[in-house]
Order: C-alpha cells, then sequence, then structure tokens
C-alpha cells in the first residue's frame, strides 16, 4: 500500500479511536509498557522522546520517572490523541510533558537531544519502522537507549482476525504490515539496519481479557485503528461484522468472557509483545 494511504488511514483511523483507547486498551497494555519503562531505566532530569504516544500512557509515566528536572516530548500522528495527551498531562500537572502532532518517520532535527527515544505499540502502524528507528537513533546522544514494544506474531494474537473481519468490508487494508515486525528477529534486524547497536530483544506474554462480547467488541473495532472504517459500516454491516469476529474468539471463550491469546508458550493461551532495547556504547557516535 501506498505510505501516503496508510499514513492517512492511522491518522484518521486514531483520531477516531483516541477517545476509548484508554478505557479499552491501558489495563491490557499495561505489562508491556512497564516492561518498556523499565528497559529504558528512566532516570530523574534525563529527556525523553515518546513516538507514536497516543494519550500519553507511557509519556507521562516517563515524566514522573524523569521528574520536573526532566522533560518528555510526546509525537503521535493522531491531532486527537494529542490532545488527549495535553489535557491529560495538565490535569496531573505535569509540565515536563508536551505533545506535538508528527509523524514517526519525520525529522525531528533534534541533534542528539534526548537521553531515550521509546515507541511503545506503534511501530507496526508506520509505513517505514527502519526510517522511524533511524530518526529515534539520531534523536538520542551518544549512550542514549531506545527502546520499541511491538506486537508478536499473527498465529499467536487471538484478536488478529479483526484485520480480516475489517478489511473484507472496506477497500484497502486498514493494517496491511501489522504483523511484519512481530518476531524478535524482524525487530531486531529491523533496529540494527538503522544503525543501533547492542539490540536486546526480550518477549513478554500477556492476556487480553474481556468481561463479556461488548468488551472484546468495543476493544477491537472502537478502539484502534479499524474505528474510522467502522464508523461508516452501516448497522447491518457491524452486526455480521462483531458476529464473525465473535466467532473467530470463540476458542477463547470463557463462560461470557474472553481470554484472548497469543502464543502457546506454556499452558494456557497468551498474546505476545516483543520488546527490543538498543544501547549504543558509552560514547558512541551515530
Ligand atoms: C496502539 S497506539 C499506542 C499508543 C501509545 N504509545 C501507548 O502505548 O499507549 C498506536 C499509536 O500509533 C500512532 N501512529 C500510527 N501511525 C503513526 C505514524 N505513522 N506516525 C506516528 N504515530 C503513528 C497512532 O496514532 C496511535 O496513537
Amino acid at each position: 500500500m501506498e505510505a501516503r494511504l496508510q499514513r492517512r488511514i492511522q491518522r484518521y483511523g486514531w483520531d477516531r479511536a483516541a477517545a476509548d483507547y484508554e478505557a479499552f486498551w491501558s489495563r491490557q497494555i499495561a505489562p508491556a509498557q512497564e516492561k518498556l519503562l523499565e528497559m529504558a531505566a528512566l532516570g530523574e532530569g534525563e529527556r525523553v522522546l515518546d513516538v507514536a504516544c497516543g494519550t500519553g500512557l507511557v509519556s507521562l509515566a516517563a515524566a514522573g520517572a524523569v521528574g520536573e528536572a526532566g522533560g518528555v516530548l510526546g509525537t503521535d500522528i493522531s491531532e486527537a490523541m494529542v490532545t488527549e495527551a495535553r489535557q491529560r498531562a495538565a490535569m496531573r500537572g505535569l509540565a515536563q510533558a508536551r505533545f506535538e502532532r508528527v509523524e514517526a518517520e519525520a525529522e525531528l532535527g533534534t541533534g542528539g537531544a534526548f537521553d531515550a527515544a521509546l515507541c511503545s505499540l506503534g511501530l507496526m502502524y508506520v509505513p517505514e519502522p527502519e526510517t522511524a528507528l533511524r530518526g529515534m537513533k539520531r534523536a538520542v546522544k551518544p549512550g542514549g537507549r531506545v527502546v520499541g514494544a511491538v506486537w508478536g506474531r499473527r498465529e499467536r494474537c487471538g484478536w488478529a482476525g479483526i484485520f480480516e473481519v475489517v478489511d473484507a468490508r472496506v477497500r484497502s487494508e486498514v493494517c496491511p504490515m501489522f504483523f511484519q515486525l512481530g518476531t524478535g528477529e524482524a525487530l531486531r534486524m529491523t533496529m540494527e539496519r538503522a544503525g543501533l547497536r547492542e539490540v536486546r530483544v526480550e518477549r513478554i506474554e500477556t492476556r487480553l481479557e474481556y468481561a463479556n462480547a461488548d468488551e472484546a467488541i468495543g476493544a477491537a473495532f472502537l478502539g484502534g485503528p479499524v474505528a474510522m472504517a467502522y464508523s461508516r459500516f452501516d448497522d447491518e454491516t457491524r452486526r455480521e461484522a462483531h458476529a464473525e469476529y465473535l466467532a473467530t474468539l470463540e476458542p477463547y471463550r470463557e463462560g461470557e468472557g474472553y481470554r484472548v491469546p497469543g502464543s502457546l508458550w506454556w499452558r494456557g493461551l497468551r498474546c505476545k509483545c516483543v520488546q527490543a532495547v538498543a544501547i549504543p556504547s558509552p560514547g558512541l557516535v551515530f
């Protein structure tokens, strides 16, 4: 798909999802975000770039970690996401966090102004993730950290059926490359191609838990990137799409609720996130 079209789909899709995003996703993705922050090992007074920051879940946690002496710049392609993030920062009195609508691949021209650059569950949506990582590398100073988290392989993500259900009802695929970085090696190789060194990749397991079908439907159709396509469906198409998606989740139904996976690593079905941190050697000039 043409990169420009993909960016438009993401931008306006996430604009639609922004108001519902945290209600449906903050609990589910907390383990991935905590791991990312742990790998970033942020310290008091540091400056942090958070690419594809969404509503600022990671940016605001980072702002807490770096304190008033530090600073966080969150960037996102979606204006509505940036607005949500600004509001949340203001409500929590985190003046050290600021937010701008900027695409992940855009040249920030910051010339090593940051100690760490983060991207939590955003690289899968970017047409050229290598370019985005290159920009993150340029944004951090020598010895800084670049940390990204992406979803794992398609066959290990039980909710992956959402894309087929929606794509069958629209003209262009919503997230054509969602799972392209889904293996540890793909993420590692992309990071290394972007010039990052000492790349460390870790996998974590998590499970998406929905109390009932409405929650599962809301998370998939309202709180994510298919929200724009879905907003154009008529009632009949929505009903069909809901039923088809729930059928894909049927193996993970437990009573009224769902526990959606994931890999079969060991007992139970789980979702898998791949996290990577690349730490340039101290003094290494990019
Ligand atoms: C799943 S959300 C993750 C948000 C946040 N990082 C978090 O962990 O909660 C994905 C975000 O990626 C953003 N995004 C998608 N494509 C993008 C692009 N090309 N450049 C910048 N942001 C993008 C979306 O607008 C959305 O806010």
